[in-house]
């Protein structure tokens, strides 16, 4: 008998490239179809349950079809879907944003994490009247021409260090630094002149997961503001997750402009682009930095992004410290577990993220992620996916917990990563 999942993708391969609407979302041999989701979990089209722990790669924080959220969104369908005229809960949406985040003063709503990262640099770029970005090996920032070169994510995973159809024109003006290497970044500043601005994830959650060391961060702050240069935040992933403020809060670093999306709509197509006023107000029409949406700022979105703002502030004295310790003591408990069972590994982790390494070499950039066994990894997503556990489906990504799992969820996931370890084992 075929099986539906199966059978679906063969459906869809004929009519979706690669059968899937995003690269990640594909693996051997093919990958199961979603019917629904709720709360930790997602079923699928054959009925099988699944604990949900890549959660939208970062998005759902509250869970799937978070009670206050669905009622917010679902009052907002009585009242309309897409008007493209301003709406007072834009502002309101706005203030809780910039009230969350010390270091934006106006903010432009956007649909995508891509397309913030995209306006983000145009702004810089605008700003200081100047053409070469920074950014850093394996930060991944959205799927477009000046940010897809040496990207994390899916690039990583297929190994497309430079797309096919991106232009060299564009790419050649992308300089790219090692992650961690604050050294190499002086010396890449003070060899170009012609520097628009810097973007970094302030931790890389898109090759496993990396942590910025000790200095990292201020090292890029201080040397950034002694040479004028715009420093872009990409919390497209932090931002919501590592605090109600960000990693910048967490870290108490000030960039001059961040990018905000997933968790910002736990669920919801939503992302943002703010910062500093002087050159947020570049953006037009009273500036002369264009970027313009259909769906910016719908109102079914936004409902969805006030609900999430204000849970995570209503629930934030909780909720941080409880997803903290989830991981701390799954990491723990998965470090002993692999240790014991002599399976060289490395586990990086910070709030409610997480990813194992099949390697004895610390993770600190993109060569060392690159260099971990990921046959092995893929592995492990498979026997975690027999038994029900959904991880993202590559190295490159990173384990979420979300305020939805409870502890036999945990139980049960500490349990599979045990019997799936067996299977790394020589
Ligand atoms: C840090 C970061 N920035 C930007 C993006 C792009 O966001 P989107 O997929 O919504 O375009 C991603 C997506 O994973 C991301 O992780």
């Amino acid at each position: 008998m075929i099986l539906r999942n199966s059978k679906l993708f063969l459906d869809s391969k004929k009519v979706i490239p690669s059968g899937v609407n995003s690269p990640v979302r594909y693996f051997e041999p093919y990958p199961f179809f979603t019917k629904k989701s709720d709360g930790a979990y997602i079923w699928d089209e054959e009925k099988k349950k699944y604990i949900d722990f890549c959660n939208g790669y970062g998005a759902l924080l509250l869970g799937h079809r978070r009670k206050e959220i669905i009622q917010a969104v679902s009052k907002q369908l009585t009242l309309g879907t897409l008007y493209c005229t301003p709406t007072q809960s834009e502002i309101e949406l706005s203030n809780l944003i910039i009230d969350n985040f010390q270091s934006i003063d106006k903010i432009r709503l956007v649909n995508t994490g891509g397309e913030a990262t995209m306006t983000a640099i145009r702004l810089a770029r605008g700003y200081t009247k100047k053409k070469k970005i920074i950014k850093f090996e394996g930060c991944y920032h959205g799927a477009h021409d000046s940010v897809l070169v040496k990207a994390g994510s899916g690039s990583a995973h297929y190994g497309i260090s430079v797309s096919d159809g991106g232009l060299d024109e564009v790419s050649k003006n992308t300089l790219v630094v090692q992650y961690n290497n604050a050294e190499e970044f002086e010396k890449t500043i003070k060899k170009n002149k012609d520097i628009a601005g810097v973007i970094i994830e302030p931790i890389l959650a898109n090759m496993g997961l990396i942590l910025p060391e000790n200095n990292f961060l201020s090292d890029i702050r201080k040397i950034t503001k002694e040479n004028n240069i715009p420093l872009i935040f990409d919390e497209v992933v932090t931002g919501f997750r590592v605090s109600s403020g960000g990693a910048q809060k967490h870290f108490g670093i000030k960039p001059d402009i961040t990018t905000l999306g997933k968790a910002l709509g736990n669920g919801f197509t939503i992302a943002a682009v703010g910062g500093k006023k002087e050159i947020m107000d570049m953006l037009s029409p009273e500036g002369r930095v264009y970027q313009a949406s259909t769906f910016a700022g719908n109102p079914v979105s936004v409902s969805a992004a006030i609900s999430s703002i204000k849970t995570i502030n209503k629930i934030k004295n909780k909720l941080y410290s409880k997803l903290e310790k989830y991981n701390l003591q799954f990491t723990r408990a998965l470090d002993d577990m692999a240790t014991d069972m002599n399976i060289p590994h490395q586990i990086n982790s910070t709030a409610s993220m997480f990813q194992i390494f099949f390697t004895n070499k610390p993770i600190v950039d993109y060569p060392s992620s690159k260099n971990a066994d990921a046959k092995k990894f893929q592995k492990i997503f498979h026997a975690l996916l027999k038994q029900g556990i959904f991880i993202a489906p590559s190295q490159f990504e990173v384990v979420f917990f979300s305020d939805a799992h409870n502890r036999t969820d945990l139980n049960k996931a500490l349990d599979a990563y045990h019997v799936a370890l067996k299977s790394v084992k020589n």
